[in-house]
Parts: C-alpha cells; sequence; structure tokens
C-alpha cells in the first residue's frame, strides 16, 4: 500500500489464454481503485495465474507459492489468491491449501468474472475461499481491461478447446468451445483502433473452429473479412490454427484481406503420421505438407511457425528423423518445441510405452538444431530487403537500437528515431541472425 491507496502483484504463467484472463483480473481490482505493483512486499493482494499445460509448468507454481509465507507472516491482511488453468484440475485446490494454508482464495478458469465477490468474502471470512466450476458458463461480456501494452493487443474471439489431442490437458481446464458474437469482438477492435492500438490478435485454442457454435452461421474467415474493413485497422493476426480445420477459404481470406498479416501458427506436433494418429490430430504428414504448399502458393512471402512435442509416447529413432526432414521440408519460420510431459487425465498419460527422459532430452537437442538452422535460411532472405516495421520500444539487448516487428512477426532490431515507437516505419535489414534481424530506419 502507498498513501493509502491498495496495490496488487500478479504473476501469470501459460499462454495468452491466461494473459488475457489476468488483464481482465486486472481490469477488474483497477476499477475497485487498486494499483498494480511489481513487488510482492508492497502488495495487498497478490494473485498467480497458474497454467499445467506441462510439468514444469506446475513447479513454478510450487517454487513461488512456497515463498509467499513469509510476506503472510509479515503482513496478515494480505490477501494470496490462486487461479488459472492448474486450479481446475481434480483435488488441486486441496492440494494447494494443504501444502500451503495461509493461501485464501483459490478460483478456477469458468470463475474469474467473479473475483472481486471473493476478495470481499475473503476479508471478512476467516476461511480460505474455494470456488472451482466443473463446466464453463456462457460468455460473460463487458469486463473491464487493463491492457499490459499499448500498441499491440490480444483480443479473444473463442474460448476452451473440442479436439482432446491425447497429449493435452487444455480441454479439461479450459472447458468446450465457445464463440463470442461478431458484433461484441467486431466492437471491442474498433474501440482498441480508436485509442491507437495497431496491432490486434484474434486469439482462440482453434480459431478455425470459430463460430460452429453461433447462430446465425459464421466461419472464422466471414469474422477476418469483417475485422479487416474497420476503420484504420493496421495488422490483424490470429492464433492459434488447426491444421485438420484450415479450409481453402481461410487461406484465400487471409490473401485477399489487406490487413491480415502474412504469418501462419499451424501446429504440426510430428512428422510421423503414426504419432499424429495417436495424438488424435486427425491429419497426416501428407495432408500438413499439401497445406503449406497451398499457403505459400496463395500468401506471397508467408512466414510459417509451428509447435513440436518431442518424445511423445512409443515414438520411435524413424518418427523422430520423419520430424527432422518435415522441418527441413517445410523451412518453418520459427518453431516452439517441447518436450512431451505426462499430464493426468490424459490418454497418452496411460500409454505403455513412455520414451525415458534422456532420451527424450537427446532428440530434442537433435531437432532444436534442425530447427535453428531453418530459422536463419528463414531470416537471411530478409537481408538487402526494405520491410514494414511497428515499432514496439527500445530493445532489451542494445538501449541505443529500437525493437518491433514484421508483418512477418520476425523481430527487427534497429537504429531509428524514439519518436516513432508506436508506429509503422520503413527498416532496411543489413544483417539476418539466427532468431532476430538487424536493421536502419529509412
Ligand atoms: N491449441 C493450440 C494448437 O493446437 O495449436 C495449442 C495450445 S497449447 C497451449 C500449446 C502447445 O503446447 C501445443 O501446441 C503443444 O505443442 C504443447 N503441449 C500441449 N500439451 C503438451 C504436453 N502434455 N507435453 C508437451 N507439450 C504439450
Ligand atoms: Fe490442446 Fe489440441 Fe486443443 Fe490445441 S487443439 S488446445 S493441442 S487439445
Ligand atoms: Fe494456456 Fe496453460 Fe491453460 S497453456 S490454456 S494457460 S494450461
Amino acid at each position: 500500500m502507498i498513501n493509502n491507496i491498495l496495490e496488487y502483484y500478479i504473476e501469470t504463467w501459460g499462454c495468452q489464454m491466461n494473459e488475457e484472463d489476468s488483464e481482465k483480473l486486472s481490469g477488474m481490482l483497477m476499477q475497485l481503485g487498486y494499483i498494480k505493483t511489481n513487488i510482492k512486499e508492497s502488495a495487498d493482494v497478490i494473485i498467480f495465474n497458474t497454467c499445467c499445460v506441462r510439468e514444469n509448468a506446475e513447479f513454478k507454481v510450487y517454487g513461488n507459492l512456497g515463498e509467499l509465507k513469509r510476506l503472510k507472516k509479515i503482513n496478515s491482511s494480505l490477501i494470496i489468491s490462486v487461479c488459472g488453468c492448474m486450479m481446475q484440475q481434480e483435488g488441486m485446490p486441496e492440494t494447494i491449501l494443504k501444502k500451503y494454508p495461509f493461501v485464501d482464495i483459490i478460483f478456477g478458469t469458468h470463475n474469474s468474472h467473479k473475483f472481486i465477490e471473493y476478495l470481499h468474502r475473503a476479508r471478512i471470512e476467516d476461511k480460505s475461499i474455494i470456488e472451482i466450476s466443473s463446466k464453463e458458463e456462457g460468455i460473460i461480456e463487458g469486463i473491464p481491461v487493463d491492457r499490459d501494452n499499448s500498441i499491440k493487443a490480444y483480443v479473444t474471439i473463442m474460448y476452451g478447446c473440442n479436439n482432446f489431442c491425447t497429449y493435452c490437458i487444455v480441454p479439461y481446464v479450459r472447458g468446450r468451445e465457445r464463440s463470442r458474437k461478431p458484433i461484441d469482438i467486431e466492437n471491442e477492435i474498433k474501440d482498441l483502433v480508436e485509442r491507437g492500438y495497431k496491432d490486434i490478435t484474434l486469439l482462440g485454442q482453434n480459431v478455425n473452429s470459430y463460430g460452429k457454435d453461433l447462430e446465425p452461421k459464421v466461419d472464422f474467415a466471414d469474422l477476418l473479412k469483417r475485422v479487416n474493413v474497420i476503420p484504420n485497422i493496421k495488422r490483424i493476426r490470429f492464433l492459434t490454427s488447426h491444421p485438420k480445420d484450415l479450409s481453402s477459404k481461410v487461406i484465400d481470406t487471409i490473401s485477399d484481406c489487406e490487413n491480415v498479416c502474412e504469418h501462419v501458427h499451424l501446429a504440426v506436433q510430428s512428422g510421423s503420421s503414426k504419432l499424429l494418429k495417436k495424438m488424435n490430430r486427425k491429419y497426416d504428414r501428407n495432408q500438413y505438407i499439401d497445406l503449406i504448399n497451398e499457403i505459400r502458393i496463395k500468401i506471397p512471402n508467408v512466414a510459417i511457425t509451428t509447435d513440436i512435442i518431442i518424445g511423445f509416447p512409443g515414438e520411435s529413432e524413424e518418427d523422430l528423423l520423419e520430424t527432422i526432414s518435415l522441418v527441413k521440408e517445410v523451412q518453418f519460420d520459427s518453431a516452439f518445441t517441447y518436450i512431451y510431459s505426462k499430464r493426468k487425465g490424459t490418454p497418452a498419460n496411460e500409454m505403455t510405452n513412455q520414451i525415458p527422459e534422456d532420451i527424450k532430452h537427446k532428440r530434442f537437442n537433435r531437432l532444436v538444431v534442425a530447427i535453428n538452422e531453418c530459422c536463419a535460411n528463414k531470416n537471411k532472405e530478409y537481408e538487402g530487403k526494405t520491410v514494414e516495421v511497428l515499432v514496439e520500444g527500445f530493445s532489451k539487448n542494445d538501449s541505443t537500437k529500437l525493437t518491433g516487428r514484421t508483418r512477418t512477426s520476425k523481430v527487427v532490431n534497429f537504429c531509428g528515431n524514439p519518436e516513432h515507437i508506436g508506429q509503422l516505419i520503413n527498416v532496411y535489414i543489413s544483417k539476418a541472425n539466427s532468431f532476430s534481424l538487424n536493421g536502419e530506419e529509412i
């Protein structure tokens, strides 16, 4: 607390879904007059928004929670809340309270809109509050959002996932797919654009199945077209696409809409059709490659990025080689690589032929070598070219330089005019590195 103004500290693990939820929790607290602090010691409310997609995401939460016992001792009126995906797992809230009885509020992903009510209750009740709904409610609009960034914004277009990939816990902790109405999405984006936002990312676990639950019928391509004509909108992106649902109509729409950026993040997960089947991905290696070819033909200069899991149960040396050869064939611009992590309650957790940890790590390193080579090759294509960059701020590694992103989402560090932060400018690319580009504003 400073000068009688209450402060909150929020820490967020996991994906953009959790980041978006945290921005809403912040929005609700700001509306109550709280201000954000980066110092846990001065906070009146601490929130940990957790992720459970892999085991190491959970370890981070445990490590950080243990440290809070000391703060609660110093300040007994401190309210500690733990929320997010990890709390949706069966028995987890009880485990947390057993280990960390000083936690005041535990709530799940379907309850976050009621956070302020829980906060009031925590101030008067002398027992910990646990509020976890196992089932999603309808979509609640109008929650205030306090955004971390004033140039780029995420806008959720749909919640949940229906795909049940056999390794993944997300459908169990985020519920079934629910799409927001196009008008609500459009109004939110119009407001952001009017406030100066330049880069809008439409968010969902599988944006290509947007609208299946809506009446009248609307699909993701229709939504893209609608957002593309919002006055003064500059850049539209989307995350994430599932290969089984990325239609030719969507690819044509990306190509036709001038404000939709030339970047497709298309998680492949594996280059082995055998493993893709066991993962329940509903496409095979050849179908994925056909899709990439169609994207490259229809969207010139497109960047393609992906997610890959290594060490899925039953993965053989041949499967790994197929994944590495797919990486080389597709020439991804970048890839998020993950070591398979067993998740309780998912089918893959019960598969018998789990891969030993040391083999997973060795295979992971081999995959990363192949990916880094591709990233460097793709970046080289930018040398000597002039590209449009949205200037985001000063470079973290060299504060004399500015940093920003191309439409294809490449990071560019460059010499330029700081007054152009927040603007779209042209940058000449003089040098390509493995993970970024260097240049000068022109
Ligand atoms: N819905 C997105 C999609 O299918 O493209 C993915 C969302 S998930 C939060 C992000 C990535 O985490 C997945 O694409 C997958 O590669 C990885 N992932 C999910 N479950 C995993 C697990 N049990 N172990 C390792 N990686 C996992
Ligand atoms: Fe998980 Fe698959 Fe859904 Fe993505 S599509 S969130 S990987 S179940
Ligand atoms: Fe995202 Fe982690 Fe939840 S990846 S949906 S925050 S389990």
